[in-house]
Formats: C-alpha cells, structure tokens, sequence
C-alpha cells in the first residue's frame, strides 16, 4: 500500500464525508447521476437536484422513457445541459446495447457517452469496488500540491503525470475510501485558496507545503480575457403568458426553453435593466426588452406560457432571472 494512501484512507474514515446523499448505496445508477452532476459543480449546490432528480427518475429505464423536456426540467439551472441530455441518451443506450444493465466492466463503462475516465473510475471504485484511479479538478490541486507539479494541469503532459501518479498511488485495498478521501480532502482541506495545511493528514510529505508554495500549485491556466459577445432577448408579454422558444440541441443551452433573440430591438420595445451572463468561454451581455402585444402572435418553435408555469419549465438561469423579474416589475 503506497504511504500517501495510507494517510488519506485512515483520515477520510475520521474526517472525511460519510453521509452524502449518494454514499452508502452501490446502485450504479445512482452513482453514475452523482457524479455526472458532481462535474463542474460543487456537493452543496447538487444535494437538491439529486433528490429531485432521483425521485423523479429511480431507475435507468425510467429515465430512458422520459422525455428530452423531462429531464432537462429537472436539470435547469444547474448548468452544463450537455451533461443532461449525455445522461438521457446514454440511458437509453444501455436499454438497447446492455438490456438495460449498468455495465460492470470498467472498459465498457468509459465507453459511455459522457463518462470520461475519471467518472468511469469513480463509478467503478463505489459501485463495484473496482480499484481504479481518478483524477478530476480537486484532486489534481491535492496532486499538484503534495507531488510538486508544476505547469497547468491541462496542458497533456502534466495531466499525462497527475496520471501514473494517480496509478501509482492508487491502493489495491480501501479503494472507495481512498478515493471519496481525494475527493473530501481536495473539497474541505486542500482547497484553492486558504488551504488549512495544519489539519491535512499529509502535511508532512507534502512539498508544496514545505517549500511555501500551495498558494502558487496548482499553476493556473493562462488566462485569455473572455471574448464578449451581445444579444437581445424579445420578451413578448400578452394576459400574463409570455413567449419561449425551443432553442437547437447545439450551442448553448441545447434544447432549452429561451426567448427568441436579435440584433437590433423593434420600436415598441420597452428596454429592461441590462446584464451579463459569464460562461467558461466567454461572456454574454443581455439586452432583455419587454413587448406587449395585442394577440399572441406564433413563430416556428414557439409556444405561450404563463409567467410562473415558466419560470419552472427548462430554461437557463438568464432566463429565468429576467421572468422573476418580470413579475416582481409586475407585482409593483
Ligand atoms: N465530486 C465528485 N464525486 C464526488 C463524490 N462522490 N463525493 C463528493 N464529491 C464528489
């Protein structure tokens, strides 16, 4: 058993997470939903949308028989919707290609539409208890750190590095609760900045920690400013129901419910208060503007709605704080 493993197993039993929503079942399932959902997104901000999610849709063939609208419904707001619609397709994949059996095999289960090696791991140590190493954002802050690696941990030949360490490492026995400890540890310890060093159990074979550098580990990506880009949202309003429109599985927010959008507002338009929605890879600056109509005129994909009916339907963030808004404006 490597020394480092040890250490994290022995203090993950301690102090690590034991009672997460998605701990102490091995249904395959359930596990794969958590971990598509911990992608990107912090436990805190998932704990609810599991619940919910899970409720709404226990099994694999349950949710193979639901909607594309369905499922993106449980999923709105929590960001990233390709993972939504990987999940729906994938389940539906599993029903056709493995009788509707979460696959036991590690190489099958990395063939799965949406599960990179990392969750292809993770799913393997908690569901089978298949020792497989894992290397996602935390624990290559934790590797960066403890190891001394320098360079952005995207670039390939770092993140080629962080991998024979995460192999090397990775114990034959306690694999799960080595595993959930990388995770607790990169979460509550060795967390970006501020990491409390004085309660890691691997403070004393760290090296970033002896040469006084966690501050600087891992190395950040270099960093472009975003590109901006600028749309206007035309919110037609006609007896309480506003317009959306069914926006292309492609770009971004695929297959959500949005409002339909322009260059340039028409002259009847009442200017709303003016924001910007930042993503990963740019940001987008958002004109909403108000147009009440006289009838409700239709367009290609396009439906009317009432304005709370909305705000629970598929639609992104931005577009959901532009109808709270709406009806607080409306209320007033
Ligand atoms: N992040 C990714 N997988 C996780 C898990 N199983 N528990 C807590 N955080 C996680």
């Amino acid at each position: 058993m490597p020394a480092f493993a040890d250490k994290i197993i022995a203090w993950q039993k301690l102090h690590g997470r034991h009672d997460l929503p998605w701990q102490n079942i091995t249904d395959p399932y359930a596990i794969w939903v958590s971990e598509i959902m911990l992608q990107q997104t912090q436990v805190a901000a998932v704990i609810g949308y599991y619940t919910k999610f899970m409720r709404r849709f226990p099994t694999i063939a349950a949710l193979a028989a639901a909607t594309q609208e369905e499922v993106l419904q449980s999923w709105s707001g929590l960001g990233y919707y390709s993972r939504a619609r990987n999940l729906h397709n994938t389940a539906q994949k599993i029903v056709d290609e493995f009788s509707g059996n979460f696959p036991t095999q590690f190489d099958d289960i990395l063939s799965l539409p949406g599960i990179g090696r990392s969750t292809a791991a993770a799913i393997s140590t908690f569901a089978f208890n298949l020792p497989m190493p894992i290397l996602d954002g935390n624990v290559k802050r934790v590797f960066a750190r403890h190891f001394l690696i320098q360079g952005w941990p995207g670039l390939p030949n770092i993140e080629k590095e962080m991998w024979e360490i995460a192999s090397r490492e990775n114990p034959n026995e306690e694999a799960g609760a080595y595993t959930q400890g990388l995770m607790d540890l990169g979460a509550t310890l060795c967390v970006r900045s501020r990491p409390r060093c004085e309660a890691c159990p691997a403070m004393v074979t760290c090296q970033a920690h002896a040469l006084q550098q966690t501050q600087a580990l891992p190395t950040p990506k270099p960093r472009k400013t975003l590109p901006e880009r600028s749309t206007i949202m035309l919110l037609y309003l006609h007896a309480n129901e506003v317009m959306l429109q069914k926006r292309a599985n492609t770009g971004i927010w695929g297959g959500l419910w949005s409002f339909p959008e322009t260059d340039a507002a028409p002259d009847n338009a009442q200017m709303l208060p003016k924001f910007t929605h930042t993503f990963t890879h740019f940001k987008l600056n958002i004109q909403p503007v108000l147009i009440q109509t006289g009838n409700q005129p239709s367009a290609p994909n396009t439906l009317w709605i009432g304005l709370d009916e909305a705000i629970h339907a598929a639609i992104p963030t931005p577009v959901r704080k532009i109808l709270l808004n709406l009806k607080k404006k409306k209320a007033a």
